[in-house]
């Protein structure tokens, strides 16, 4: 299995410490990103990514081989310390710079370890915030691992292994869950946006060509019937809506 660690914190010490006492539960082919090395220009609110598609993202050429990266590994491991209760600058960064993933989803084969270190608080918070992020990229199924450490590396280590094992496991057995109602809404709500009468140009692309617009859901990733009755109701009420 390939995995890609994408380290938020500028820094190689806590959260980095705790990734690699996850990484040292399992085999497979890693590779890290460093956010702080990528040198990653601010976002700039151009909104072509969003507008136009990704690939006129002013940093496209910095960001999309990270993108890549994602693309063709199997597992995501990203981490971040708490900074002033939230994620770092370059976390955050990086993840503006993938907000147009918001409206058109594509890593739904993926499963992600998400790591937040922190002093004293904010830990879950900030976990939750990785979370909802990586669940508008589509992400399959997240694990997190969060720690308050007072500024040393973690011994919470049978926690670390377990959930670490865990993630793992999941990600070799290459099972795909079932997706939660409110990713099937924020799913449908996309695909119908896409088909409105003035849609974003790069959305409508996006939802047509990958054909993801006849699909109650990511066609690798099966709904049980009340589910895609569920995403059908979505679907045609939303459309409706943005009608
Ligand atoms: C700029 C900055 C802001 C921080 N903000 C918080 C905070 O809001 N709450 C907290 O409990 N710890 C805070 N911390 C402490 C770090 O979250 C904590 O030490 C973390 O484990 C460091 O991880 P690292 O070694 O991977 O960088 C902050 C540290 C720095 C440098």
């Amino acid at each position: 299995m390939n995995y890609l660690i994408i380290n938020g914190s500028p820094r190689k010490k806590i959260t980095y410490s705790v990734i690699k006492q996850a990484i040292s539960n399992f085999d497979g082919n890693f590779e890290e990103i460093h956010l702080a090395k990528e040198k990653i220009p601010m976002c700039n609110g151009c909104y072509k990514c969003i507008m136009e598609g990704e690939e006129y993202c002013p940093h496209y050429d910095i960001i999309n081989p990270i993108m890549d990266k994602i693309r063709k590994c199997d597992g995501i491991i990203i981490g971040s310390p708490v900074y002033s209760m939230n994620v770092t600058a370059l976390l955050k960064n990086f993840f503006d710079h993938t907000a147009y993933l918001y409206h058109r989803p594509q890593f739904f084969t993926k499963k992600a370890l998400v790591v937040v270190t922190t002093a004293g608080a904010g830990q879950k918070k900030v976990a939750d915030y990785i979370d909802e992020n990586l669940k508008y990229w589509g992400v399959n199924n997240i694990y997190k691992l969060h720690f308050a450490c007072g500024g040393k590396d973690s011994l919470e280590k049978d926690k670390i292994n377990k959930t670490a094992k865990k993630f793992a496991r999941d990600v070799e057995s290459k099972k795909m869950h079932s997706p939660k109602f409110s990713n099937i809404i924020s799913y449908n709500v996309w695909r119908a946006m896409a088909c409105c009468d003035d849609p974003i140009p790069a959305d409508k692309k996006y939802w047509f060509d990958s054909q993801l617009v006849s699909h109650e859901f990511a066609p690798e990733v099966k709904l049980n019937i009340f589910k895609k009755l569920f995403s059908k109701f979505v679907f045609f009420f939303f459309r409706k809506v943005f009608k």
